[in-house]
């Protein structure tokens, strides 16, 4: 069933806007017109994923970085532990083992077929 849960003019190109269509939280991504609805939360540990950074195809995440494919949800970079900084050593990561596994395991995000209508309705399709 298809709903309508934004207007094309809500978003600016390259922007994100975050909706709830019953208990899902999507994340509606423009890619040039093009609109695409995945997961709102990031499959790392759950941030909001519309605070984040759109480029292209690329949403990169706001708490550390984990970036996916909006248009199939897939992960292509892990999770960055952003208090590593550049002094610590290879060997210092490698202490931590427990910390790298938990930032390695990012989740695929779940996606839903979005359209633009001819009066500019943003709708997503969801299951009934
Ligand atoms: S919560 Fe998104 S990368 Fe950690």
């Amino acid at each position: 069933m298809w709903r309508e849960v934004a207007r094309l003019d809500d978003i600016v190109p390259g922007g994100t806007k975050y909706v709830r269509i019953d208990d899902e939280e999507v994340c509606l991504c423009n890619y040039e017109g093009t609109v695409y609805a995945i997961g709102r939360r990031c499959g790392h540990r759950n941030a909001a994923l519309e605070r984040g950074t759109l480029e292209g195809w690329i949403i990169t995440c706001p708490a550390h970085f984990a970036q996916f494919d909006i248009r199939s949800g897939k992960n292509l970079s892990p999770a960055i532990d952003r208090h590593s900084g550049a002094k610590e050593s290879p060997a210092a990561r490698v202490k931590r083992p427990e910390e790298r596994r938990q930032l390695a395991d990012v989740h695929d995000l779940a996606t839903f077929p979005a359209r633009v209508t001819d009066e500019g309705a943003i709708e997503v399709e969801v299951k009934e």
